[in-house]
């Protein structure tokens, strides 16, 4: 017999998992093309109407803050940055009682720029995604010339007080695998926080290939040439960062082993999409329409029980490791990371 979804409270799903952290994707645009996440020629975007608007964006997010039990909003994209009423949504977040944290996953392109105003607004933190600090590399990698913008825009981050600024770096074979002490370096000497992601099934492409991902134990291995790492005696906790303790410290690196360390037992996520679906897990292969809901006039009720339907149906795992595994349809630049 199927048990059914709670028709109160905060979200959870039948494993358990509780949802405190709520990840809203802005846009599905970029202004970079990362190998590992778009072809050159980009994507078919997104029409303007499909995108949840500014207030949409604010209702649902006022709606899981208030109702359904979510603490922390991370905007993400594609490039949240470009979505030009961003400031006016983290200022609208903010407001919000009780006041979620509220961070951005970011490519750091513009962020100098929009550092001081996004503080202003109530942003808390930045996560920065920084995978090489050649800038020939990164050119190649991104397809863009860009490594001076994202340098800004960290050093802009930390000096608008949006501290810790977090780095994330995704390492691929042959292309920037031999980074990782040199990441770290950078890392500790501007006080960022540095964590590697293992490369996942994400890429528009389908290009993925288990053989050619770094895996966490690599990442380690080459970290473990310039440095001397112990296990972080603060614990993984909820964060999916595994962390290391850099020299004895106070310097820490993380690792985010996605598919090898999987840490879904752990998962309080849940996800909208720019243009208003709900998804469970960034593998999920079903989105719950709350952008159809809304438009056709639903009360908080209404929706809050959609996302509560959607999130009982959460899997247990990714199941990248199952034979069966299948690649969700949308690509994570769609998905929101
Ligand atoms: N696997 C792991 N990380 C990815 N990112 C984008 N695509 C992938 C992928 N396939 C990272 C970006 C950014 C964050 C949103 O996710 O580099 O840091
Ligand atoms: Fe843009 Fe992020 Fe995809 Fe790179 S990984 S192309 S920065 S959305």
């Amino acid at each position: 017999m199927t048990v059914p979804p709670p028709t109160e409270g905060v979200l959870v799903d039948r494993y358990g998992r509780v949802v405190r952290d709520l990840r809203v994707s802005l846009t599905d645009k970029c202004n970079l093309r990362c190998t590992y996440c778009m072809p050159a020629e980009g994507l078919p975007w997104l029409a303007g109407p499909q995108l949840l608007t500014d207030d949409e964006i604010v209702r649902l997010v006022r709606l899981a803050v208030r109702r359904l039990g979510v603490t922390e909003v991370r905007f993400t994209g594609g490039e949240p940055l470009i979505r030009p009423g961003l400031v006016g949504i983290v200022a609208a977040v903010a407001a919000l009682e009780p006041r979620p944290r509220i961070s951005l996953t970011t490519n750091g392109l513009g962020l100098e720029r929009l550092a001081p105003a996004l503080r202003a607004a109530g942003l808390d933190r930045v996560n920065v995604s920084l995978d090489t600090l050649d800038a020939a590399r990164f050119a190649r990698l991104t397809r863009r010339d860009r490594l001076a913008d994202v340098l800004a825009g960290l050093a802009g981050a930390t000096a608008a007080g949006l501290a810790p600024v977090k780095i994330n770096s995704v390492l691929m074979r042959g292309v920037n695998d031999d980074e990782a002490p040199a990441l770290l370096r950078f890392a500790l000497a501007h006080g960022y926080e540095l964590r590697f992601i293992e490369q996942m099934p994400l890429d528009a492409q389908h290009g993925w290939d288990r053989s050619t991902m770094v895996t966490a134990d690599e990442i380690l291995a080459g970290l473990r040439t310039g440095f001397d790492l112990i296990p972080d005696p603060a614990g993984r906790g909820a964060a999916p960062a595994e962390t290391w303790l850099v020299d004895g410290g106070p310097g820490r690196v993380g690792v985010i082993g996605s598919v090898t360390r999987p840490f879904c037992g752990d998962c309080d996520r849940t996800r909208v999409t720019a243009d208003g679906q709900v998804r469970a897990c960034l593998f999920a292969t079903e989105e719950s329409d709350l952008r159809g809901a809304l438009r056709a006039g639903a009360d908080d009720e209404e929706l809050a029980r959609r996302w509560r339907t959607a999130m009982w149906g959460k899997r247990a795992g990714h199941g990248i490791d199952d034979p069966a595994f299948l690649q969700p349809a949308r690509p994570m630049s769609a998905i929101g990371g």
